[in-house]
């Protein structure tokens, strides 16, 4: 079954697979989106329905609540839950020092949320997400709709004194309309190329009005854990400084890609 999957497929859920091992009995579990997420997602349910594991999720986006709750996962929201043990999620790009781009799914917002009230945050990712420096993907930007112009004159305005190597911004589309988020905003995508300081735009872009949230997660993640199309996996540790490498088995998991 896992023949059918490709290469960067099978990286993914390698990396989805041991991320699941850190989730244990009680937890409360932040659930991030995207298709790798999507992995974990089935990971924790398979350890629910055949080990009989007991957590909660609190899902990032609606999509994420709906596979939850399809693969058998105790959904709750973060209001109810309050504090988190862990959040298990996807980037678009990750650099050395675990500073992340994420929103390429439109879920930055609600992942930002639940990542920042978590003990901890784990990405996991395939290896062509890892980056020398932030930029080459677009940079997500969560605005609300009433003046959604204005607020993207000022988000270009703001660009000209960045360390950013581009600056085109534009409307993400959800074929001929806006995209709307989870929270009904639209995003505005910023094709900067390069982020020489991102700890800075983070900062500067969050202080033009209108701009909900950013997709730079800086000083956020914990952990990241790299899939190989092989099986192999390689866990960085950002706080203890340590890299661990293992080779998963996809075997035992034959029946998760079943539906894919
Ligand atoms: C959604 C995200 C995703 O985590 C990010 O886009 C990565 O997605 P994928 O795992 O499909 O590559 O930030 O808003």
């Amino acid at each position: 079954m896992t023949g059918e999957l490709s290469p960067i497929d099978k990286a993914k859920f390698v990396a989805a697979k041991r991320a699941a091992e850190f989730v244990e009995d009680g937890m409360r579990v932040g659930l991030g989106t995207g298709s790798t997420a999507a992995w974990l997602v089935r990971c924790l349910g398979e350890k629910v329905r055949e080990e009989g594991m007991r957590f909660r999720g609190v899902p990032t986006s609606t999509r994420t609540a709906e596979l939850a709750r399809e693969v058998g996962i105790e959904v709750i929201t973060l209001d109810e839950a309050r504090w988190l043990d862990i959040t298990i999620d996807g980037a678009d790009e990750f650099d050395a020092e675990l500073n992340l781009i994420k929103g390429g799914g439109g879920a930055l917002l609600q992942e930002k949320i639940v990542a920042t009230a978590s003990d901890q945050m784990v990405v996991i990712a395939d290896a062509a997400k890892e980056v020398g420096s932030l930029g080459a993907f677009p940079l997500p930007v969560e605005v609300i709709p009433f003046g959604w112009t204005a607020s993207q004159a000022l988000i270009e305005e703001a660009l000209v004194s960045m360390d950013v190597m581009g600056r085109k911004t534009t409307l993400r589309m959800d074929g001929d309309k806006a995209y709307v988020t989870d929270e009904g905003n639209h995003i505005l995508d910023l094709h900067l190329s390069r982020i020489g300081n991102p700890r800075e735009l983070a900062l500067v872009l969050n202080q033009v009005p209108g701009v909900v949230e950013n997709g730079l997660f800086i000083d956020i993640c914990d952990r990241v854990v790299i899939g190989y199309g092989d099986g192999r996996v390689e866990t960085r540790d950002i706080n203890a400084g340590t890299v661990e490498e293992e080779t998963m088995d996809f075997v035992e998991s034959d029946n998760l890609f079943r539906d894919v």
